[in-house]
């Protein structure tokens, strides 16, 4: 029998490195990667009822209402791709409230990381993050230029990745950070984000790695 799949969460600032990270494991560990913020993007785009909600809670940098979020997660936890091969959660539970919902309905990772790097880092960062529409992967105009032409001529720059909206996203977080804290603090693991993307990507391999392991061999003693 295989091993029940890998349940991993990851917190961290705005642009701590929470979507890089997570394409890589999502790649190496076949997890399904759900960011709220990436499903809350594709609800504005299509201009759903969700989407206009959305909209102006995450133009101001603060925190979507929880009954909303909390019913798109639920309904894609529930989803078979996730139940077979697990998940990833990026950017949820971000409240009190949020981590109160996942647990109500026994909803539990095997680890909580948390991407931890300077206020004047992750702004840098915010301003200069470039997506592509077509691939959905992350640039940045310093540290990862674009690899051609035709690339960068379609890259799109986030609504909120202004140097105002980030600050006030960074206050929105310091702010509700501690209160999901106390839910998780037997899995919590602090990963310096401030390093080579492969560096932090290392440490969070050996992690869940480990959690692999002990897995394994619990099934086999039993
Ligand atoms: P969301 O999309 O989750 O935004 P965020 O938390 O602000 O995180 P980011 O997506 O900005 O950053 P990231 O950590 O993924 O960094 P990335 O890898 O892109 O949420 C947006 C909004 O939606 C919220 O403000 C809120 O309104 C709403 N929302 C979302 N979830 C919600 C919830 N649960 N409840 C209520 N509302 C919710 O990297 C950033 C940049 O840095 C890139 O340019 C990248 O290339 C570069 N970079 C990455 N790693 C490194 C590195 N190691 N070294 C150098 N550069 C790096």
């Amino acid at each position: 029998e295989a091993p029940a799949p890998l349940k991993v969460m990851i917190s961290g600032a705005p642009a701590s490195g929470k979507g890089t990270q997570c394409r890589m494991i999502a790649d190496k560990y076949g997890l399904v990667h759900i960011s709220t913020g990436d499903l809350l993007r594709a609800e504005v785009s299509s201009g759903t009822e969700i989407g206009k909600k959305a909209k102006e809670y995450m133009d101001n940098g603060k925190l979507v209402p929880d009954q909303v979020v909390t019913d798109m997660v639920v309904s894609r936890l529930s989803q078979p791709d996730v139940q077979e091969r697990g998940w990833l959660l990026d950017g949820y539970p971000r409240s009190f409230s949020q981590a109160q919902s996942l647990e109500s309905f026994n909803i539990r990772p095997d680890i909580f990381i948390v991407l931890q790097v300077p206020d004047d880092i992750v702004i840098d960062r915010c301003v200069g993050r470039r997506l592509d529409p077509v691939t959905g992967k992350i640039y940045h105009v310093k540290n990862f230029p674009s690899e051609s032409e035709e690339v960068s001529s379609r890259l799109i720059t986030r609504s909120d990745d202004t140097f105002e909206k980030v600050k006030s996203r960074l206050e929105t977080y310091k702010q509700n950070f501690e209160t999901i804290l106390p839910t998780y603090s037997d899995l919590l693991n602090q990963i310096n984000g401030n390093r080579q993307v492969e560096v932090v990507f290392q440490e969070i391999d050996s992690l869940l790695q480990k959690i692999c392991e002990n897995t394994s061999a619990n099934k086999l003693t039993k």
